[in-house]
C-alpha cells in the first residue's frame, strides 16, 4: 500500500511538473458552434520563451495576413463572417522554439451541391445523381427526397437489386435509380446533408428519354444516307438526256449567229471566186 503512495506520489509530481514547464496556450473561445462572426484568441502561458512572432493557420494553410514577428504571447483573429467557406480548423502558432500552437474549432450549417443540376438517362437504364458536400463539419446525414407535387417524399436505398440505391462518403453522395421510367421517374430530387449543426439541400432535375429517342441521331443519318443517295440517282438519270440536250442547245444562240454569219462569208467567198 505504501509503494502505491509513492508511485502515486510520483506519478503526481511529474504530471506537475510537466505542466509547469511545457508551454501551453490559452485559447477563448475553445470552439466557435454556429455564429455569425467571432474573434479567436491565443495566448501562450510560458512567457519566458523567447517569442519571434506568430501566424494562423486554416486548415493547415497559413493565413498571410496575420503573420507577424511581433514578439507578443497573444494573437486574435477576427471573422467578421462567418459560412461554409471559411469554417473549419484554426490553429495559433507562437514562433518559438520548438513551436507551440493550438487549434480552435469553427462549425458552421454545411453547403450541399448538386454535381449536375439537370441529369438525364434512358429508359430502362440506371439515372445516376451526385451532390457534394462543403464546410465543417461535413455533412454525416444524408438523405434523399423525391418531390412529388411540391411534397417530399424520402427515398429508402433497396440494395443493388432495388429501386433505389444510395451510397455516401464524407463529402458526396450519389443516388443511383435502377430500371428508368418515363411515367413514374422524371422529377425533381433533392439531396440533404445535415452536420448536427444544421441542413443545407439543394435540387437535381431528371428527364429519362424513351429508348426511340436514342435511337434518334442514328435513324437521323439513315435518313440522311437515303435521301443523299436518291438525290444522286436522280441527278445521274437526268443528265444523260440533258448531255444530248447540250450539244443541240448550249450556247445556241451566239454558236448559231456566228455559224450562219460564217456560212454566209463562205458563200460570199464563194460567190466572189465564182
Ligand atoms: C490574454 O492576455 C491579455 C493580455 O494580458 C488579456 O487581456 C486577455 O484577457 C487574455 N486572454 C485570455 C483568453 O487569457
Ligand atoms: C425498400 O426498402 C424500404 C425500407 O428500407 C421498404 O419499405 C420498401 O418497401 C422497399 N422497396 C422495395 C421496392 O423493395
Ligand atoms: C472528397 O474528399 C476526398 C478526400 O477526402 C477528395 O480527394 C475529393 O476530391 C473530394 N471530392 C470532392 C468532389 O470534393
Ligand atoms: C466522392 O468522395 C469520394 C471520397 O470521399 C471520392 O473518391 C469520389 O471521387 C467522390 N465522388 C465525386 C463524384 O465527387
Ligand atoms: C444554428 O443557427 C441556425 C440559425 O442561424 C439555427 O436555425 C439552428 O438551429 C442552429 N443550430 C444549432 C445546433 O444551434
Amino acid at each position: 500500500m505504501k509503494l502505491l503512495w509513492a508511485v502515486g506520489a510520483l506519478l503526481l509530481s511529474c504530471w506537475r511538473a510537466n505542466a509547469s514547464t511545457a508551454p501551453n496556450i490559452f485559447t477563448e473561445p475553445s470552439e466557435v458552434t454556429n455564429q455569425t462572426n467571432a474573434v479567436l484568441r491565443c495566448n501562450l502561458t510560458d512567457t519566458s520563451l523567447p517569442i519571434m512572432g506568430s501566424q494562423w493557420l486554416h486548415n493547415g494553410k497559413v493565413i498571410e495576413k496575420s503573420v507577424t514577428t511581433d514578439p507578443s504571447p497573444h494573437t486574435t483573429l477576427s471573422l467578421d463572417k462567418i459560412t461554409h467557406t471559411n469554417a473549419g480548423k484554426y490553429e495559433c502558432v507562437f514562433l518559438t522554439n520548438p513551436e507551440v500552437k493550438k487549434t480552435i474549432e469553427v462549425k458552421a450549417i454545411p453547403h450541399v451541391s448538386a454535381y449536375k443540376h439537370s441529369e438525364h438517362g434512358n429508359e430502362k437504364d440506371k439515372g445516376v445523381m451526385v451532390c457534394v458536400g462543403h464546410g465543417y463539419p461535413l455533412p454525416t446525414d444524408w438523405v434523399w427526397f423525391k418531390e412529388v407535387d411540391g411534397a417530399r417524399q424520402q427515398l429508402e436505398s433497396n440494395g443493388t437489386s432495388g429501386k433505389y440505391m444510395i451510397k455516401t462518403t464524407p463529402n458526396n453522395t450519389t443516388l443511383t435509380i435502377n430500371d428508368l421510367s418515363i411515367q413514374n421517374d422524371i422529377g425533381d430530387y433533392v439531396c440533404s446533408g445535415d452536420n448536427g449543426l444544421g441542413t443545407h439541400s439543394d435540387t437535381i432535375h431528371l428527364r429519362v428519354r424513351s429508348r426511340l429517342a436514342a435511337l434518334w441521331p442514328f435513324l437521323g443519318i439513315v435518313a440522311e444516307v437515303i435521301v443523299l443517295v436518291t438525290i444522286i440517282f436522280i441527278y445521274e438519270k437526268r443528265r444523260k438526256p440533258d448531255e444530248v440536250n447540250d450539244d443541240d442547245d448550249s450556247g445556241s444562240a451566239p454558236l448559231k449567229s456566228n455559224s450562219t454569219s460564217n456560212h454566209k462569208d463562205k458563200n460570199v467567198r464563194q460567190r466572189n471566186s465564182n
